[in-house]
């Protein structure tokens, strides 16, 4: 069963601005109120009627509250490692194109996710980008652990040239995103969103495509990376950012010196004893390379991109895809490491892995 929150919540929002002694509000004045300020961003559906779509309290992450143990487990990895493919659950209904991927806990995934626009969009064709438009959306869509529906959130407005949902971060408190244009050189807007509402809030634009963000809980750096992670961009909120659409200049740019894999989503870990106390994130990802496909993890220190410590994955998903491709997430279970991976587009998979 399907329910559609958005109007509910709007005429909720509407009702709540006028006081308790006038709610017989006039209902064509409810109705125009309703039509003016509606958008189309921010619709929910809900698949599980009274389950809600965030644990409540909200977990810490993850992969920071364990990441001093996930980096000792990781730097003992190598090229002959095995791994245990532990659980595989089928992830219900259309997925989209899926980049992201966060757990609260051990019951609710929370995926990113972009639709394709129809026509398929052409690259760089329009100076002003026009072309890539269409009717693309962002997604945020919730599983529970075993793979059922919880909510899917379209939070973007039809027409918008930013529907490129790409990697996302969990701090604890909201989900960071970047909707970007889909190509390369293009803009892109910083977004947090809280599990529970999953409505986007713009913090700034920036003038570059933006495909992750990873947020430093510590330093308040909020690192965004651009097409194929060549670069991250660095923004800290105690610094006056301008009001969109006015881009804001980053603090600084950092260029990634290694070209051994795309970084398409990444976690924050921490600032690890392991590292002298530097910021950590791990990432994952695939490069194209003498015709073939090559894909990753890697623990990342935030302040240079260097590479940390890097291990090739060869595992693919059912129909072929390297698992790397798309979302991951990783946790502590039971004391050991598990990396979570949702390669496919569309139809997704979840597999769950741990070294042996
Ligand atoms: C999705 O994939 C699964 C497993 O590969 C398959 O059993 C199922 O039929 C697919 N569903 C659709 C709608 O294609």
């Amino acid at each position: 069963m399907h329910v559609f929150v958005s109007v509910v919540d709007r005429i909720r929002e509407v009702l709540a601005i006028f006081p308790a002694s006038s709610k017989m509000v006039n209902a064509s004045a409810l109705l125009a109120l309703c039509a003016s300020a509606a958008p189309a961003a921010g619709n929910i559906m809900l698949y599980q009627p009274g389950v809600s779509i965030a644990p409540s309290p909200l977990p810490p992450p993850g992969p920071s509250s364990h990441g001093e143990e996930i980096i000792r487990q990781f730097v003992g990895l190598s090229l002959a490692t095995e791994w245990s493919l532990v659980d595989k659950v089928q992830f219900q209904g259309e997925t989209f194109e899926p980049e992201g991927m966060v757990r609260l806990g051990n019951d609710r995934y929370f995926v990113s996710a972009y639709e394709r626009p129809i026509p398929a969009l052409r690259y760089n064709t329009a100076p002003d980008g026009a072309d890539a438009q269409g009717a693309g959306f962002a997604h945020m869509m919730v599983f529970d652990g075993k793979g059922g529906q919880v909510a899917d959130a379209t939070i973007t407005e039809e027409g918008s040239s930013e529907y490129h949902n790409g990697g996302i971060d969990y701090d604890g408190t909201y989900i960071w995103a970047t909707l970007g244009q889909n190509r390369p050189d293009s803009t892109a807007t910083l977004v947090r969103m809280r599990p529970d509402t999953l409505r986007p809030e713009p913090i700034l634009r920036i003038q570059d495509h933006m495909g992750a963000a990873i947020h430093d809980l510590s330093s308040g750096n909020i690192l965004t990376l651009n097409w194929g992670a060549r670069s991250a961009s660095v923004w800290n909120l105690r610094y006056k950012a301008e009001v969109p659409p006015a881009f804001t200049a980053p603090r600084a740019v950092i260029k990634n010196p290694s070209h051994y894999t795309d970084y398409q989503d990444c976690k924050f870990l921490g600032h690890s004893q392991h590292y002298a106390f530097r910021p950590v994130m791990l990432c994952s990802g695939i490069t194209r390379l003498y015709g073939t496909v090559i894909g990753g993890v890697a623990l990342v220190d935030m302040e240079s991109m260097a590479p940390l410590y890097e291990v090739p994955l060869t595992m693919v998903s059912d129909t072929g895809m390297l698992v790397t491709k798309n979302p991951m997430d990783v946790a502590l279970v039971d004391g050991k490491m598990r990396l979570f991976f949702l390669p496919d587009e569309r139809n997704s998979t979840l597999y769950v892995y741990e070294p042996i």
